[in-house]
C-alpha cells in the first residue's frame, strides 16, 4: 500500500436548510466584504438572495458576480479579478456548479498573487495567502467543494488546466440537499455520472491509499444506489443526500488520488465538440474499465462495464462516439491530445496515444 500524507482542509457542513447557516460561519471568518461567485441560475434559483440576506443578517456586504458560462476560461477569471479588486473582496463564496466553485478559486489566486491564471497551473505555486472562501455546491457531481484544485481552460488555446494549492481549499463546504433539487434534469444525469466515474476512476489510480479508497468505495455505494431514483424525482431529497456526499466523497478521492484514463480521453472530446463533460466520461468510462481490467472494480460490481452502460443508458447519455458526432478522421488527433493531458499518468495501465486511439476506436 502506497504512502501518505492525509489531511482534510475543509470543515465540512451537511444538512437540509444549512445554506441559511452561511452568514454565521462567514462572521465566524472573520468576512466583512464579500464577493459571491454564482452562476446566472443560482440567481432564478433563489439562492443567491439566501446567501445575501443571510450574510446581511451578520452586516457582511456581498456582491453577486455572474460573468462566466460552465467551462470557465482565463478570460473569464481575469474580468472577475477586475470584478472583486474594484470591490476590495476580504472573503469569497463559490455557489453553484463546478465552474463556479473553480471560478471563485481561480478569481482567489489572481486577486492574491497577481498574474494570470496561466502562471498557476499546476500545483503549489503561490507564495501569497488567498482569501478565505466558503463553497455551497448546487449541483451533485464535480466534488469542487472537497478539492484544492480548479480547472480552467486557456481562452487562447483551449486547453483545460488543472491549477491547484493547497491554500485554495474551502474553509468551510455546505452541503444542503435543498440546494441542489433546483439543477435542472440534464445536470442531475451528467453532473452525477460524472461524479460516478470519479469514484471508479480514483479507486484504481496509482496514487491510491488506504484512505483515498475507502472514499471511492463509500462514494460509489451511495451514488449507485441513488443515482436513478434522482433521474426520476430530482426533488427526492434521500436521493439528493445521498448524491450529494457521494460526490463529495468522490471529490475528497480526487484529493488524494487523482484520476485516470477517463478523464483523459473525455477532456479532449469537450474542447474539441464541445460535448458536456459528464456525456464524454460516460461514453468511455466502460471502455477504460474494461480496459484496465483491475481486480479492485469487482469489489464495486460483478459486472461493472454493464452497470456503468446501464447507468448511463438511465441518464439518457450516448453509448458511442459516433451518436455524438465524433469524426472518425480525428481520432488519431484526439488521441494525441488525450496522451497530453496530465490526469492519463495516473491510471493503473500505462496510457499513451496508441493506448488512447485503441480506446477511442472501441467506443466509436
Ligand atoms: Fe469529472
Amino acid at each position: 500500500m502506497t504512502a501518505f500524507d492525509h489531511l482534510e482542509r475543509t470543515r465540512l457542513v451537511f444538512g437540509t436548510g444549512r445554506i441559511h447557516k452561511v452568514g454565521g460561519f462567514a462572521r465566524e471568518l472573520g468576512f466583512r466584504r464579500t464577493l459571491i461567485v454564482a452562476d446566472s441560475g443560482m440567481e432564478r434559483a433563489g439562492h443567491v438572495m439566501t446567501v445575501l440576506s443571510a450574510l446581511a443578517g451578520e452586516g457582511i456586504e456581498s456582491t453577486p458576480w455572474s460573468q462566466f458560462d460552465a467551462n470557465p476560461d482565463s478570460r473569464m477569471v481575469e474580468r472577475g479579478r477586475e470584478f472583486a479588486e474594484k470591490l476590495g473582496v476580504d472573503s469569497i463564496i463559490g455557489l453553484g456548479g463546478g465552474s463556479s466553485m473553480d471560478c471563485a478559486k481561480a478569481i482567489n489566486f489572481v486577486l492574491t498573487n497577481g498574474g494570470r491564471i496561466q502562471d498557476y497551473w499546476g500545483y503549489g505555486k503561490t507564495t501569497k495567502p488567498l482569501l478565505p472562501m466558503i463553497g455551497i455546491p448546487a449541483t451533485t457531481g464535480t466534488g469542487s467543494e472537497a478539492q484544492s484544485h480548479a480547472l480552467i481552460s486557456d481562452a487562447e488555446t483551449h486547453v483545460k488546466m488543472a491549477i491547484g494549492d493547497a491554500r485554495a481549499a474551502f474553509a468551510v463546504a455546505i452541503l444542503d440537499p435543498s440546494v441542489a433539487a433546483t439543477q435542472p434534469p440534464a445536470v442531475r444525469a451528467t453532473a452525477g455520472y460524472d461524479a460516478i466515474s470519479h469514484a471508479v476512476e480514483t479507486l484504481v489510480t496509482t496514487k491510491r491509499n488506504a484512505v483515498s479508497q475507502c472514499y471511492s468505495r463509500e462514494a460509489w455505494r451511495l451514488l449507485e444506489r441513488s443515482f436513478e431514483r434522482l433521474l426520476a424525482d430530482g426533488n427526492d431529497l434521500n436521493a439528493l443526500a445521498d448524491m450529494q456526499m457521494g460526490s463529495w466523497f468522490a471529490g475528497a478521492a480526487i484529493e488524494a488520488s487523482m484520476l485516470g484514463a477517463t478523464h483523459a480521453l473525455a477532456n479532449p472530446l469537450t474542447a474539441t465538440y464541445g460535448i458536456t463533460h459528464g456525456q464524454a466520461i460516460a461514453v468511455m468510462l466502460p471502455h477504460v474499465v474494461g480496459w484496465n481490467a483491475m481486480a479492485e472494480y469487482r469489489e464495486l460490481h460483478a459486472d461493472l462495464p454493464g452497470r456503468l452502460r446501464e447507468l448511463a443508458a438511465a441518464a439518457g447519455l450516448r453509448g458511442s462516439l459516433r451518436a455524438l458526432g465524433v469524426e472518425e478522421g480525428r481520432l488519431e488527433e484526439l488521441s494525441l491530445a488525450a496522451a497530453q493531458q496530465w490526469t492519463g499518468k495516473f491510471n493503473p495501465r500505462p496510457f499513451d496515444a496508441a493506448s488512447a486511439l485503441e480506446l477511442y476506436r472501441c467506443a466509436y
